[in-house]
């Protein structure tokens, strides 16, 4: 645990709003502050800091929390990460032992320490290896060019790098949590993980080896093999070679499918390269690239799947407010190939004659049917209205249209009075949708950070609505603990409001949402911003609070009463 003291300086320190305008540009609107949320993307702005509770919440997307939360969130650090970063910023000491360790499994420094032994050991394997550097010599990674990497080779044997490792004094428990050894069924015992593979170490931003990826040796399953989520590695939250990528990245970052493809692009000369941990974009990815770069070149594979994958991309980076562009390979299935057959001269030259989204998307389709034929025109022009039609700005859309109109051979009339039909469609749909969201919020339904709501609606709001008045008047918090209201913490009727209500009940006067932060996720900390920001400009009183404790306490004898009538019936 890190002190409540040092919490305290520390929020103290580093004003919300100040460290919030790194983030986002944020505007005067009365009291409070607003401007674009970072966490979704929006045109027009619903994100408000409120100074006086020193709290942010986003009216558009409903993330909230205090200066801590925002941190996690925009950072993508975990409760005594971000704790340490701010300090760090307002030039606090926080205690090494509260922060670093995690009470499940090894301290994230003995992790660390333990995958750089093993990325030596990998290392020094290759020297010893004909088929490693055979394998590297095939694939045209250069000496020079893998020792950059540090990559390594995992040799062909059960138990060489867990002796290794037992030799250094790691344990058998130290080396499962960090994925370098798996336990044997038969023995009980550990063994490599890592067998005949061409190790990739994966190294952050601060130089720590997180984790690893390894692929193998000629053919065999699975192609690769990766560490999974540690408490010092985060798959979705890592993009491999961002350690070299970072600091040559800013005005433009290539982003690739491939580790094998970073390292060619390396080579060449192109180290604002990286790329996915062996998944799909994410959103967290996709953030984190909006703050390094100012254009995403996606360079993906040449085939059908990463037709796809880029696809996917795109939307992530579009919603993510990054500006995305795609490199269209021709003559080589990924950008290895290409710059192994074709030079890094003719890799910049793509580098040059990047697609937009639409220019991709418009480009593919022409691929896919043949145009010269009135079948091909039609369900060219069909799949081109559906492209079109989604694109938001309408600006936008009618230069796609005469664009594209102009290759299609149709008038871009007619091509725009289908997108027309199409959009007003789209929008009849998204309404209806929206309705069927509204209806299922109102009635409690899909409620996946309280599920317990459906169970009693009513209670539930009378719960949002006393923790919300608490929270605007924490001095109402004090007199409950003194047991003013009669209110336990048993007469909550959902548990995520019930948690809420026991943590008031443990800080007193001094509690915020902010001490949500760490032992709740960071939904149900921007769940406890929302009741207190519903109870802005309401008369936030001891009466309204009475009557709230005491509807709940009705709805709960109500529930019981319905409750008691199913059983009946069920007797019956
Ligand atoms: N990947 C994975 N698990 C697999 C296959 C792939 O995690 N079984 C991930 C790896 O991170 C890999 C990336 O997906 O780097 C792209 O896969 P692929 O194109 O098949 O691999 P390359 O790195 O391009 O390797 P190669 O050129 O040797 O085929
Ligand atoms: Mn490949």
């Amino acid at each position: 645990m890190i002190p409540e003291s040092v919490i305290e300086e520390i929020k103290y320190r580093c004003n919300i709003t100040d460290v919030i305008s790194q983030y986002v540009t944020l505007k005067r609107a009365g009291s409070n502050m607003t401007g674009l949320c970072p966490f979704h993307s929006e045109k027009t702005p619903s994100f408000t800091v409120f100074e006086g509770s020193r709290s942010f919440y986003c009216f558009g997307c409903g993330a909230g929390g205090d200066v801590i939360s925002f941190i996690m969130r925009a950072e993508n650090m975990e409760y005594p990460e971000a704790v340490e970063y701010l300090a760090r910023r307002a030039g606090i000491d926080v205690p090494q032992d509260g922060a670093r360790r995690d009470n499940a499994g090894p301290a994230k420094q003995r992790l660390l320490d333990m995958n750089r032994a093993a990325a030596k050991f990998f290392y020094s394997q290759m020297k010893e290896s004909k088929a490693a550097l055979g394998y590297l010599e095939k694939r045209r990674i250069t000496p020079a060019l893998a020792n950059h990497f540090g990559l390594g080779y995992a040799p062909d044997d059960f138990g060489l790098l867990t002796n290794h490792m037992h030799k250094l004094g790691f344990t058998d428990d130290e080396l499962y949590a960090g994925f370098l050894c798996g336990k044997s069924k038969k023995t009980g015992r550990a063994y490599d993980y890592f067998r005949n593979r061409l190790m990739f170490p994966i190294i952050n931003t601060s130089g720590d080896v997180i984790g690893f990826s390894g692929r193998v040796i000629g053919d065999g399953e699975p192609k690769y093999l990766n560490t999974s989520d540690t408490a010092v590695f985060k798959k979705s939250r890592n993009l491999f070679a961002m350690n070299f990528a970072k600091p040559v990245c800013r005005e433009r970052l290539i982003l690739c499918e491939g580790n094998i493809d970073v390292v060619s692009l390396h080579g060449a000369g192109f180290a604002y390269s990286v790329a996915t941990l062996g998944t799909a974009l994410t959103d967290d990815q996709a953030r984190m690239m909006k703050r390094t770069t100012d254009e995403v070149v996606i360079s993906y594979d040449n085939d059908a799947a990463g037709q796809k994958a880029a696809n996917r991309a795109f939307e992530r980076l579009r919603e993510a407010g990054v500006t995305a562009r795609v490199l269209v390979l021709e003559g080589a299935k990924d950008p290895d190939e290409y710059i192994n057959t074709f030079g890094a001269d003719a890799f910049r030259k793509l580098l040059d004659e990047t697609y937009s989204e639409f220019d991709y998307k418009f480009l593919n389709i022409l691929k896919k049917y043949d145009i010269r034929a009135d079948e091909g025109r039609i369900a060219a022009s069909n799949e081109t209205v559906e492209v079109i039609s989604s694109i938001y700005s309408s600006v936008e859309r009618e230069l796609y249209a005469k664009k594209a109109a102009a290759k299609l051979g149709v008038s871009s009339e007619s091509l725009m009075h289908d997108v027309r039909a199409a959009v007003r469609r789209r929008s009849r749909q998204s309404k209806r949708d929206e309705t069927e969201t509204m209806k299922r919020r109102i009635q409690g339904l899909g409620d996946r950070v309280n599920p317990d709501r459906i169970k009693n609606l009513g209670g539930s709001a009378a719960e949002e609505a006393i923790l919300g008045i608490m929270m605007s008047s924490p001095e109402f918090i004090a007199k409950a603990k003194d047991g003013e209201y009669g209110l336990t913490p048993d007469d909550f009727v959902t548990s995520l409001d019930r948690r809420i209500y026991e943590k008031m009940l443990e800080y007193g006067e001094g509690f915020d949402v902010g001490r949500l932060n760490g032992e709740f996720t960071a939904d149900e900390v921007s769940r406890a911003a929302q009741m207190q920001v519903r109870r802005m400009g309401l008369a936030n009183t001891e009466d309204a609070l009475r009557d709230c404790v005491a509807a709940l306490k009705r709805s709960a004898s109500k529930n019981a009463s319905i409750e008691d009538i199913i059983k009946n019936k069920r007797k019956q």
